[in-house]
């Protein structure tokens, strides 16, 4: 998905992130080929996660929208060796290229890929999360809030990703007629999230726009 940002300050913004390992790299240039469906989130989006999971140090993270595993490996390779981290993929091919790469990061001891729809997996999952990242099914947020909220902790926070649909959720930028529902949808999302009792949101313009919720 192109971003939001101007390209001179995207260009600048990545060129202060820090080198990525060998496997971010490659992954980065797997989603990079158009070849090849890989969406992952763009890089300072990564640089964002990590400093996240390095302020917040959370226990367990789950995470919707597993792709090929990249934003999974990047959080969980800030995590401690005790840590959980539960990614859901609808996909079974997208599932099995994940399972292979979080191998290769030798992070299978942390980072769980669950193969169903997420809001499936959502009217199971139990336990309490420090941190829940969504990047699946944008049309869905507002749908998988409730859950979220229930699956937070309090001081929990849930990261959204992609929240500003490349500047289409506002009037300036015309949509798409096949993507009218799902901005709609995630305008209506940003607007719950922001005026929702007991949780205190900040939406952040970088990649396609990233929301941080905190619960009180
Ligand atoms: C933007 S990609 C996730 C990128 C990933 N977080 C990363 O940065 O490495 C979204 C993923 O969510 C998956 N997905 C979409 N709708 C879903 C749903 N309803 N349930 C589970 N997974 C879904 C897609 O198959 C896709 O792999």
């Amino acid at each position: 998905m192109d971003t939001i940002v101007p390209s001179y300050l995207e260009e600048y913004l990545r060129s202060l992130l820090p080198q990525r390992d060998e496997l971010l790299a490659s992954l980065e240039k797997e989603a990079a080929d158009t070849n090849t469906y890989a969406p992952i989130i763009e890089p300072e989006v990564a640089q964002l996660l990590r400093t996240l999971v390095m302020l917040k140090k959370p226990k367990r993270i789950l995470e919707l929208g597993t792709s090929i595993g990249y934003s999974a490996i990047v959080m969980a390779q800030y995590m401690d060796e005790d840590g959980e981290l539960i990614t859901v993929e609808r996909y079974s091919n997208a599932a099995s290229r994940a399972g292979e790469n979080i191998k290769k990061a030798h992070l299978e001891n942390i980072i769980k890929v669950v193969e169903e729809e997420a809001v499936t997996a959502l009217s199971w999952l139990d336990g309490c999360f420090d941190m829940i990242f969504l990047d699946a099914a944008k049309g869905q947020y507002s749908e998988f809030l409730p859950y979220c909220l229930k699956l937070l902790k309090p001081g929990g926070i849930i990261v959204s990703d992609d929240v500003l649909y490349k500047g289409e959720v506002t009037d300036a930028i015309d949509t798409e007629k096949r993507k009218v529902t799902i901005v709609k949808r995630m305008n209506e999302y940003l607007k719950l999230i922001s005026g929702l009792d007991g949780l205190t949101t900040s939406v952040l313009p970088i990649g396609n726009g990233v929301a941080i919720s905190v619960k009180e």
